[in-house]
């Protein structure tokens, strides 16, 4: 009899298309992260931001994980993960006076990268009733988050330091805004820069780590250093991370510039938990050639995932149908309406028929958290397939209703 794998399975009770998660695959990537950074001077974060799907935040945070939250709704999912408020770090852009506010009043750690932005924080003076409040309550402490200039990143899109990148505050407005936090009775708790996302190479981690150490320096009893996320994947031959260069070349900066084990270094990545541990499952709906191009068509498109669209990134691409030896070349598209819709070109695959299944792999990270709805389709479900090998759906797929729930379609 021929094997039924799950992805078969899923398909064929609940149709296509579909991601696929492995409960496996995100414990291990948990365990490298925690076999490294073991030490009580280190936190490790997960920037929720790449895959906030509950059943994977709840997961990620049963191994003693914190979060990097990036809006107040990141926020308020990890609350109702039951996440406590002292292992979120809110590290968002062009905050407004009331989100500020929020993060104060949830007490989460909070990030702070204009100077405008510390304007924004209320005094204690300006508090009305101040009588009724115990005054502890009000003692505040942001954390300032740097642009070193020291970038690195897979695309120009996701680089977070230098010149082209809106995030944080200029290291030369160090001083001017610990004088603005000095004025306002705010503690400059911590300082934070992300060189950006998915660089193979941990060089740039390393000098901005660097950097960030030496501005510390100038800063009285800070309780952390935040040296962000970013950490590479390599989508095509699949090298390795160098997690244990990061670990030692912090442990001897740490030496050389003398920083007590009581101020924690912290470690913010997304995708490292989860994007090898996904899979976008689809049927092929369509095929056609012009000349020598031969077009796949998919049941699925970039409002599903869009990375490659975005970035023109690589996936490995599967026929899990084919049992075909002939290779032809494909190229993979979506059904949206937009010819730049295109998962890759001129890939080598099994001869296909309609009806097979392609799985794009390795998009655990910025797949469904980025999706859309664009051309009104349906977000699709998702699957884990849990540590006892059952499958569990964590999400629905979205249906007609569920589109117009913000409008008013009647
Ligand atoms: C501040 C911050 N921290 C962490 C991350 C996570 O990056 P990655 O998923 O590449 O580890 C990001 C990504 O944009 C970020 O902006």
């Amino acid at each position: 009899m021929k094997k039924v794998n799950v992805e078969e399975k899923i398909a064929r009770n609940n149709g296509t298309p579909f991601y696929l998660y492995s409960e496996e695959k995100i414990i291990k990537n948990i365990s490298e992260l925690k076999n490294e950074f073991n030490s009580s001077d280190y936190e490790i974060l997960y920037a929720m931001k790449a895959n906030s799907n509950p059943y994977i935040v709840k997961l990620i945070f049963s191994y003693g994980i914190g979060v990097d939250a990036c809006s107040l709704e990141e926020i308020e999912l990890a609350l109702r993960c039951n996440i406590p408020s002292n292992k979120i770090h809110y590290n968002a852009d062009c905050l407004t006076k009331s989100e500020i506010e929020f993060a104060f009043q949830k007490n989460v750690n909070v990030s702070i990268g204009s100077l405008d932005a510390l304007d924004d924080i209320d005094d204690i003076d300006d508090i009305d009733d101040i009588d009724d409040i115990e005054i502890s309550s009000l003692e505040k402490s942001i954390t300032l988050r740097v642009n070193t200039g020291i970038g690195a990143g897979h695309s120009s899109k996701v680089i977070t330091n230098g010149e082209m990148s809106k995030f944080g505050i200029s290291p030369s407005e160090i001083n001017h805004a610990q004088k603005i936090c000095n004025a306002k009775k705010i503690k400059i708790s911590g300082l934070h820069s992300h060189t950006g996302s998915g660089e193979m190479s941990t060089k740039m981690y390393i000098e901005n780590a660097e950097f960030l150490m030496e501005l510390s320096i100038q800063l009285d009893s800070l309780s952390h250093l935040n040296f962000g996320g970013g950490f590479g994947y390599d989508y095509k031959s699949y090298e390795q991370y160098d997690l244990s260069s990061i670990r030692s070349s912090l442990d001897s900066l740490r030496k050389n510039f003398n920083i007590s084990d009581k101020t924690k270094f912290l470690i913010e990545p997304g995708r490292f938990f989860v994007a090898n541990a996904g899979r976008l499952v689809a049927k092929v709906s369509s095929l056609k050639s012009f000349g020598n191009r031969n077009y796949m068509g998919l049941d699925t498109g970039y409002n599903h995932f869009p990375r490659c669209f975005y970035y023109n990134a690589w996936h490995h691409i599967e026929n899990i149908s084919s049992k075909e030896k002939h290779i032809e070349k494909y190229d993979v598209v979506g059904n949206l309406c937009q010819s730049g819709d295109v998962f890759t070109r001129e890939r080598p695959l099994p001869k296909t028929k309609k009806g097979d299944l392609i799985c794009i792999n390795d998009v655990g990270a910025y797949g469904y958290s980025m999706s859309s709805n664009f051309n009104l389709r349906r977000r699709p479900a998702e699957y884990i397939l849990d540590k006892n090998g059952s499958i569990i759906q964590i999400r629905r797929a979205e249906n007609f209703e569920d589109l117009f729930s913000t409008s008013f379609l009647d």
